[in-house]
């Protein structure tokens, strides 16, 4: 295609069509132009391919695919060939279904335990999760089919996610939020990214020239198209402005119109528009040659079975009680049977194939003792404790069950089901020999570890997930997954307890997210950060530091073969500008048979030093390059001399709680941190509702929008058979989606159903204004 002279051909008006969609999942086709339509769908664990004339409604309604292990397990995995891998599969699979652009990965931070989408991320540390994104993209895209990284930036919440603000300041933004991204850009150049919904101080994504503009494509040298998330544009013109190029899914001829009118009147330029269309075109002239192969579909899974033993973290195996023996075991659990193998939201998978621990280890007796809701009555538990005593060894499986975890909404609390407590206390009463198998997409309370030998932890599987734990249960595979966020003992232990899941967040914590905190602040935790035992034991020696090379021996000295992820950190000087303890710079993941030792290698860059302050720089000084196996568990290390600039500490920070992380940081330190004050946003009233507003939000003081409530519940419950089970969390998602949503992308999303003049009359109504709101309804 000469994109260049389809530009000059096309009216002003089919330009700002053309960065439309034309409904959920396509672009438009311009056939006067020989401009055909693509076809995105999501990832990123696999393909939620929708048939052409699907919305968002049919959230679980999608062509069979294979469901691979969710980011919380394929990150466990440490190993960004395989994840390269898995990320050629869904390529594939992308190709077969017509699909041009799969909609992940998702490298967001996880902030808290309690984030819905934490299944989806990868990691609470920004380095480990670019590089891992940077693997999957590469491996997506070596098939032809374009990535979309999301969701970008800050957005590592559920609640209020498309209208909330996330407020940080400069330098933890950059080292901690953007730099996943910015890896992920720079290494593999995803095809697209997927601007989030939220606003970053104060300014909504989609409006963002210097996050859209300025850092992603003039730092960091991006050369694609950045997309909306699913009704995330808040302002056409100045989303033009800021370079975000393709509003999704459609639906939004009003933001059209002023678009067009903007330019009309000279407030907007068309260079803007046209540069939009250009990204456009090279996106959609790229997806025309993309070749179709025919799936292995066995191949795939296989794969993901593979994904799933090697992203399983043995957390706990006491005497060494794993691995076991089939013949002398029960299993008990709802989950052994009804494997918990995905998350809720727009990643769920039509899985190809579905296999649980029960059916990958037939001859196992079992008792589901309880029901999928994590219910678990006295009569379970009477029948679990004898099932327990038959057999030498007792496997419990528990985890957190679908309606506890989802895109759309966070978690309410980090523990488990009471019945799952129950459960795996009273088979740890009957039998000393317990081991757990926990499912579950982020850190959790587990007050019953001292009492059981054994914990293996599968993250959310995927659809192989059954046989993955059958082999590691029974030692055909040694575990050699390691953890990618900590586990504190409680919620109490977060950092950012009191300000995550607000509508306006406040990062107070600042650089200091997961073992960045723990391990300065010297807090207990359950698990640390890199975490992972294995049936096999480790020794390291020989580090040797040359210049920026870095090399280290690894040798296995146990009985069995097995994988040790070797993990380097960089402990900074202290007592400058404050520093978190240590940081991760580099990570191997190396395969080792019984006595074999392997040299690991790694390259430092001056990032592997540096902090952001106007810039990059390195402050000068001693640094210790540490060898470890977790973050609490340092190998070996070795001082280097860093020369770089002196950066001198603000005089605020002094005894602030950045420098002795003693209790939580105060609002008046984060704003000295900040740099400014930061206005406290009263949530508007009657009269001050705006495109911005919320459905959710309005109803308690409007008829109107108690009524429009009312009818979209309906309209939802009707393809939940008539039912509003807040239980379910496909329809909680639904629901949430579509009333706690800006007017604004009511209208962009509804495919139709809500006009823009219908939204108008109704927020003017909202407002009080019923006269104001009939006559702008009656507006054509
Ligand atoms: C999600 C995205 C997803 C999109 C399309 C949005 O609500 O945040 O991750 O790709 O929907 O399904």
């Amino acid at each position: 295609m000469d994109i260049q002279q389809v530009i000059r051909q096309m009216t002003l008006e089919e330009k700002i069509s053309l960065c439309t969609g034309a409904d959920f999942w396509h672009t438009k086709a311009m056939p006067q132009h020989g401009i055909p339509a693509i076809k995105m769908s999501d990832g990123p664990h696999g393909l939620r391919c929708q048939e052409d004339a699907a919305d968002m409604i049919g959230i679980n309604d999608s062509i069979p695919a294979t469901c691979f292990p969710t980011a919380v397990t394929a990150g466990a995995t440490w190993n960004r060939e395989l994840y390269a891998r898995e990320g050629e599969a869904i390529g594939k699979e992308a190709a077969a279904a017509g699909v041009s652009v799969v909609l992940g990965p998702g490298c967001n931070i996880k902030r808290s335990p309690l984030g819905g989408r934490n299944f989806e991320y990868i990691s609470e540390d920004p380095y480990f999760a670019g590089k891992m994104a940077a693997a999957l993209i590469r491996g997506q895209q070596s098939t032809g089919a374009s990535s979309s990284l999301k969701h970008f930036a800050v957005n590592s919440q559920e609640y209020k996610r498309q209208n909330g603000d996330s407020q940080l300041d400069e330098r933890t933004f950059r080292e901690i939020y953007l730099t996943a991204f910015e890896l992920a850009v720079k290494e593999a150049q995803p095809g697209t990214v997927m601007c989030s919904y939220n606003k970053i101080n104060g300014i909504h994504a989609s409006d963002n020239k210097e996050l859209l503009t300025d850092i992603l494509r003039t730092q960091w040298g991006f050369d694609g198209l950045v997309v909306t998330d699913w009704g995330a544009l808040n302002d056409r013109i100045e989303g033009f402005k800021a370079g975000c190029d393709l509003n999704m899914p459609g639906g939004s001829k009003f933001m059209e119109k002023a678009a067009l009118e903007a330019v009309r009147s000279g407030k907007l330029d068309e260079a803007f528009i046209d540069a939009s269309v250009e990204r456009v075109l090279r996106l959609v002239d790229k997806s025309q040659s993309i070749s179709q192969t025919a799936v292995d579909w066995d191949a795939h899974h296989a794969l993901a079975q593979q994904v799933a033993e090697q992203g399983a973290v043995l957390l706990k195996n006491e005497e060494n009680i794993l691995p076991l023996t089939e013949s002398d075991t029960v299993l008990i659990g709802h989950m052994a049977g009804n494997l918990r193998y995905q998350g809720s939201g727009s990643s769920h998978i039509n899985p190809t194939k579905l296999v649980s621990i029960t059916q990958a280890l037939p001859h196992v007796p079992y008792a589901p003792c309880g029901d999928g809701l994590g219910n678990v009555t006295e009569e379970d538990l009477r029948h679990a404790a004898e099932m327990a005593k038959q057999r030498k060894v007792a496997v419990v499986v528990v985890g957190l069950p679908d309606s506890y975890e989802s895109e759309a909404f966070d978690r309410a609390h980090m523990r488990l089901p009471e019945g799952h407590n129950a459960l795996v206390e009273a088979v740890a009463d009957a039998n000393p020999n317990t081991v757990v198998v926990l499912l579950g997409g982020s850190a959790m309370a587990l007050p019953w570890a001292d009492r059981v030998k054994a914990i293996l932890y599968m993250g959310l599987p995927g659809q192989a997930g059954g046989e993955a734990a059958a082999s590691l249960l029974t030692g055909k595979v040694s575990p050699s997954g390691k953890l990618t966020e900590t586990w504190p003992y409680a919620y109490e232990d977060v950092i950012c307890k009191d300000t995550f899941g607000k509508k306006n967040t406040e990062y107070r914590e600042g650089i200091y997210v997961g073992y960045r905190y723990y391990d300065k602040a010297k807090k207990a935790v359950r698990y640390p950060f890199g975490y992972g035992l294995s049936y096999t034991a480790f020794t390291y020696s020989n580090l040797t530091v040359c210049g920026r090379k870095v090399s280290v021996e690894v040798k296995n000295t146990g009985a069995v073969s097995g994988a040790e992820v070797v993990q380097l950190y960089i402990a900074p000087p202290q007592g400058g500008l404050f520093r978190p303890v240590r940081e991760l710079k580099g990570f191997e993941r190396v395969e080792l048979t019984p006595g074999e030792a392997k040299t690991v290698e790694f390259t430092l860059d001056d990032r592997s030093f540096a902090i952001w302050k106007d810039g990059w720089k390195i402050p000068g000084g001693t640094y210790t390059l540490q060898i470890g196996a977790s973050s609490r568990d340092i190998r070996l290390e070795q001082h280097m001399e860093v020369p770089g600039e002196e950066l001198v500490a603000p005089a605020w920070q002094s005894g602030s709680w950045y420098e002795t992380l003693s209790g939580a940081p105060t609002r008046e330190e984060w704003e000295q941190l900040m740099g400014h004050p930061v206005p406290v946003t009263a949530e508007p009233q009657k009269g001050q509702f705006t495109m911005d507003s919320t459905c959710m939000e309005m109803k308690e003081h409007s008829f109107i929008m108690k009524v429009q409530y009312k009818v979209t519940e309906s309209i939802i419950a009707k393809s939940f058979g008539g039912k509003k089970d807040l239980d379910d969390p496909a329809y909680r998602m639904m629901i949430t989606c579509a009333t706690d949503c800006p007017m604004r992308s009511v209208v962009i999303s509804s495919g139709g159903m809500m006009s823009d003049s219908l939204a108008q009359g109704m927020l003017h109504m909202a407002n009080g204004h019923f006269f104001k709101g009939i006559k702008a309804m009656l507006k054509k």
